[in-house]
C-alpha cells in the first residue's frame, strides 16, 4: 500500500506546531501502525532528516505508553485497541491518515506525537495507593470477597493509564481515569482504611492539574482500549460525596 501521512510535527513545548504530509510506501497490510511509523523514520534517518517522536513500549495493549490520535480517534478506529494493537490491514490503498497527539492543556507536547503524562502519576500519588501494612500474599478464601465484587474490581484495575479518555473528552475529563482507580481501591477490604481521604485527594490532585469536569457523553468510554465503563465515574461522584459528608461530620 501507499498511504498519504498527515502527522503533527512540533520541535517543542513552546513551539508552534503543524501538520506535515509524508508518503509511506511498501506498507504490508500486516504491519501494525508504530511499524509503519518505524519505517518512515527509517527512511528519514536515510535522508539525514529529523525523525518522528512517538512514545511506546510493550507495544501488545498492556503499558499504556502509546498515544496517537488516528483520523481524529484517540487509539485509532478499532473498539477496546490500543494504537500499537492497531494494524494496516485496517486501512487502504491510498488512504489519507491523520496522526496528532493527545490533546489536553494538563497534556503539555513534549515533540511532535508525544505529551508529558506526568500529570496522572501525580494523581496516582496522591492517592492510588493502599499504604497499610496487609502483610505477605494471603492465603485463598481467608479475605472472602464476592465474585460480582472482585470481578468489578478487576475490571477497573485494567485500566492501563494511556490517557485517552482526557484526549477524547471535550473538557478533558480525567474522570474515567480517576474514576477506575478509585473505583478498584474501593471495592476491596484493603482499601477501606483509606477510602475517605483517597478520593478527596485524587479529585483535587486532578482539579489542581487542570483536568476539566465531566458532562456525560461517553466519549471517553467510547475510545477506552480497556474499555472501562462509566459507570465508574457514578460509583466516583458516590464515594466523593461520602467522603464530603464524612469530612463535614
Ligand atoms: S480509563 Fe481507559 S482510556 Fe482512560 S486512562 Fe484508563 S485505559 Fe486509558
Ligand atoms: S505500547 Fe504499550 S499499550 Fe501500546
Amino acid at each position: 500500500m501507499r498511504l498519504h501521512l498527515k502527522i503533527w510535527r512540533q520541535a517543542g513545548p513552546t513551539a508552534a506546531g503543524r501538520l506535515e504530509d509524508y508518503t509511506a510506501d511498501d506498507v504490508s497490510a500486516d504491519m501494525s501502525f508504530l511499524e509503519m511509523l518505524d519505517v518512515v523514520n527509517e527512511s528519514l534517518v536515510r535522508q539525514g532528516r529529523d525523525t518522528i517522536a512517538f512514545d511506546s513500549d510493550c507495544r501488545e495493549g498492556i503499558c499504556g505508553t502509546c498515544s496517537l490520535v488516528v483520523n481524529g480517534i484517540p487509539h485509532g478506529p478499532d473498539r477496546g485497541t490500543t494504537v500499537c494493537q492497531l494494524h494496516m490491514r485496517r486501512f487502504k490503498d491510498g488512504n489519507t491518515i491523520t496522526i496528532e497527539p493527545w490533546r489536553a492543556r494538563a497534556f503539555p507536547v513534549v515533540k511532535d506525537l508525544v505529551v508529558d503524562r506526568s500529570a496522572f502519576d501525580r494523581i496516582i500519588a496522591a492517592g492510588g495507593y493502599v499504604s497499610v501494612n496487609c502483610g505477605g500474599a494471603p492465603d485463598g478464601n481467608t479475605v472472602l470477597i464476592p465474585k460480582e465484587v472482585s470481578e468489578t474490581a478487576m475490571d477497573s484495575a485494567a485500566c492501563i493509564g494511556c490517557g485517552a479518555c482526557v484526549a477524547a473528552c471535550k473538557n478533558a475529563s480525567a474522570h474515567l481515569f480517576l474514576s477506575a482507580k478509585i473505583s478498584h481501591l474501593a471495592l476491596l477490604p484493603q482499601g477501606q482504611v483509606e477510602r475517605d481521604r483517597r478520593v478527596l485527594a485524587m479529585v483535587e490532585q486532578a482539579d489542581a492539574d487542570g483536568f476539566g469536569s465531566c458532562s456525560n457523553e461517553g466519549e471517553c468510554e467510547a475510545v477506552c482500549p480497556k474499555e472501562i465503563p462509566i459507570a465508574n465515574i457514578a460509583r466516583m461522584t458516590r464515594e466523593y460525596l461520602r467522603a464530603m459528608l464524612i469530612a463535614r461530620r
